[in-house]
């Protein structure tokens, strides 16, 4: 099988600008054997998550949808010295995994994951007072995108950085006929944001070895 020239670049990216690292490495093994789903974010996306964490000096950090703990690893070893990271996950299976893979990277202590479907868990997290959050990644299951992006919100201060996962769907983010509940998801949620005067957003088409796909990136102004 030929490989896309846009998959040649990105393990040519890669390999020059993404260290090597056993346990990433070894929590996508351990993901593929437990049978979960390939979703994670490409190793240079996961690096672009880490720069951003870092870039803002993130000492907070919010996940929806956790999977096998793979963006988890990247954004929890940018963590500011004593800065926390809460991730959600509805599926059981796919938090033991994450679980696992979180502890052998050493990243377990600043890690909390929580099991529960993301929009029953987020109100909780929210009455707890767990907020403000510096970063907040959202991918999880896409039709519940707009109330993800509801709490995200309310979890937010000024300042807070808002990214949100797969966008663009091989280009069928723009089918204004679309029944596919996932792009249903994403289109509301761009609009949620576009209407939000509270957010200066962007969202970017990504190619890669996850093909065709993109980021949407928004800054909670004050
Ligand atoms: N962030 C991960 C990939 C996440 S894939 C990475 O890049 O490494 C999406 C995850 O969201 C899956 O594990 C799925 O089980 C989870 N998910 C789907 N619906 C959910 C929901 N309602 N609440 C919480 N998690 C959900
Ligand atoms: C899907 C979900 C993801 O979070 C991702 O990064 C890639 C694909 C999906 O549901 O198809
Ligand atoms: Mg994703």
């Amino acid at each position: 099988m030929s490989q896309e020239p846009w998959e040649s670049v990105d393990s040519y990216f890669i390999e020059k600008l993404v260290p090597e690292n056993e346990a990433l490495k070894a929590a996508l093994d351990d993901s593929e054997a437990a049978g979960l789903p390939s979703h994670a974010v490409a190793p240079n996306q996961g690096m672009f998550l880490n720069l951003i964490a870092r870039l803002l000096g993130a000492k907070k950090i919010l996940e929806i949808g956790t999977l096998g703990g793979y963006s988890t690893i990247w954004l929890a070893r940018a963590l500011a010295a004593g800065g926390k990271l809460v991730t959600l996950e509805a599926s059981a299976l796919h938090a033991a995994v994450a679980r696992k893979n979180i502890e052998r990277a050493g990243v377990a202590d600043r890690v909390d994951i929580h099991v529960g479907k993301a929009a029953a868990l987020l109100p909780s997290l929210f009455e707890q007072g767990a907020g403000p959050f510096d970063l907040i990644f959202i991918d999880a299951g896409k039709p519940s995108n707009p109330i993800y992006l509801d709490w995200a919100v309310k979890l937010s201060r000024p300042g807070t950085v808002i990214v949100g996962d797969n966008v663009v769907r091989n280009g069928a983010v723009v089918d204004g006929n679309s029944k596919d509940p996932n792009v249903l998801g994403v289109r509301s949620f761009i609009d949620l944001v576009a209407e939000n005067p509270r957010l200066s957003t962007t969202a970017l088409q990504t190619v890669g070895l996850k093909g065709y796909d993109g980021f949407l990136l928004a800054l909670v102004e004050g």
